[in-house]
């Protein structure tokens, strides 16, 4: 069970040594040693891709695989939440039993609230209660994950962990420091470049290294090798149908980037940019300085194909979050400017073929009604930049 999605157009590359790492913290949690294994780098670096990817592989492990993203817009304790209400679909007779006897009513109510409550409605009573209540509740989320860990391994994975609010934090703190001898391995993600050096995260990722309760995984830039198999991916040909120079020239701009390297590849491929030749698929002749210059450029540029209206639907959506359902998006955008429920769905048709946005299957959408997402987070970010400060 995970919310994976079965949607990549390319193999992954080159991470045979973060799998290794990742794998070596499931053994040891199988073993009985609990782990957290932290996961960094910058965005696009692929560090959502490897989680999917190991869960991928645990699928036929036996264990239980939890898994929530961060977003910052989501109350507090959201990703603990989201991860049990996963749970709380699959299986609730498991979770029942798990939370059986529970130190707090309110984590009972929380997961209980499920799909149909608003959490936004119920979590702020956890953090506005005083700190006996909190320790119960700390308490609670220990017990549940020791429970639930005891049959099998538990896999938690927690991505964009920079967008965690602080209670969750401290909660995750809190399981990392008690919960020494289960099967649980937890692994974080989040990106270290937007990490603020105030986030409640930034301080309990120094506490947990210098306790040496947590392993480090600093996601490296692809090298050039890897770098063309995932163009051959994405063109949908083996490796040695890519020219050497195209992948050189990709690599010059993408430096090892994998959203860069795909978002340029994209480009190239919508604009007629490349062609076979003797050796594979190159850039053609005019191409060389029309590549971007910067990846918001790229993305600028894919954008421009679109509809003007089909962009301010999108921008609109990129105030929603980095999911949205399409309730919620119809409802603004005709507010706003009176534009049809046929015209957004047009436009998220548009964005959809382009594989700016994705539709996620049911099952991925992880106690929120969110069923689309943006390909990537910059994507959102670039609209989100060009809609200026007064209409965000
Ligand atoms: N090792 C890889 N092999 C193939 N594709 C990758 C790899 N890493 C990332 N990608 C692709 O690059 C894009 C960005 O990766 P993502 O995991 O979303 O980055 P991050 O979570 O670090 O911001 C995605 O489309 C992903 O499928
Ligand atoms: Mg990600």
């Amino acid at each position: 069970m995970n919310w994976f999605p079965e949607r990549h157009a390319t193999p992954l590359v080159g991470r045979e040594r973060e799998l290794d790492m990742l794998r070596a913290g499931f053994d040891a949690a199988r073993a009985g040693h609990s782990s957290l294994v932290l996961i960094s780098g910058e965005p696009g670096i692929g560090k959502s891709r490897l989680i999917e990817a190991f869960a991928g592989e645990l699928a036929e492990s036996g264990a239980l695989v939890l898994s929530a993203r961060c977003d910052d817009a989501d109350p507090p304790f959201a990703p603990f939440m989201l991860a049990l209400r996963e749970l709380a679909r699959a299986d609730p007779a498991e979770l029942q039993r798990a939370l059986l006897d529970s130190p707090s009513p309110d984590l009972k109510t929380l997961v209980a609230a499920g799909d149909d409550a608003d959490p936004a409605a119920i979590a702020p009573r956890i953090t506005l209660s005083g700190a006996e209540e909190r320790a119960r509740f700390f308490d609670a989320v220990v017990l549940v994950l020791t429970r639930l860990s005891e049959s099998r391994p538990l896999v938690l994975f927690l991505d964009d962990l920079h967008l965690a609010d602080e209670p969750s934090v401290h909660l995750l703190r809190h399981v990392v420091r008690v919960i020494g001898h289960s099967a649980l391995l937890i692994a974080g993600i989040y990106r270290d470049t937007d990490l603020d050096p105030r986030h409640p995260l930034e301080a309990a990722i120094v506490d947990l290294y210098r306790e040496r309760r947590a392993t480090r995984l600093s996601m490296r830039r692809l090298e050039l090798a890897d770098l063309t198999e995932l163009i051959a991916g994405l063109l949908d040909v083996p490796s040695n149908e890519v020219e050497i120079g195209l992948a050189q020239a990709i690599q010059a701009e993408a430096e090892g980037v994998p959203f860069f390297a795909e978002e340029l590849v994209l480009h190239l491929r919508e604009e007629g940019l490349l062609q076979h030749g003797p050796n594979g698929w190159r850039l053609a002749e005019n191409a060389g300085p029309l590549i971007p210059q910067s990846v918001r450029s790229v993305v600028g540029h894919r954008l421009s194909h679109l509809e003007p209206r089909a962009v301010e639907t999108l921008g609109v959506a990129a105030v929603i979050g980095t999911e949205f359902s399409f309730d919620l998006l119809r409802d603004v955008v005709e507010r706003r400017s009176g534009v049809s429920r046929a015209e957004v769905q047009h436009d998220i048709e548009a964005a959809l073929d382009r594989r700016l946005i994705l539709e996620r299957p049911p099952r991925q959408q992880v106690g929120r009604d969110a069923p689309y997402a943006f390909a990537h987070d910059q994507i959102r970010d670039v609209l989100y930049l060009n809609l200026g400060q007064i209409r965000r």
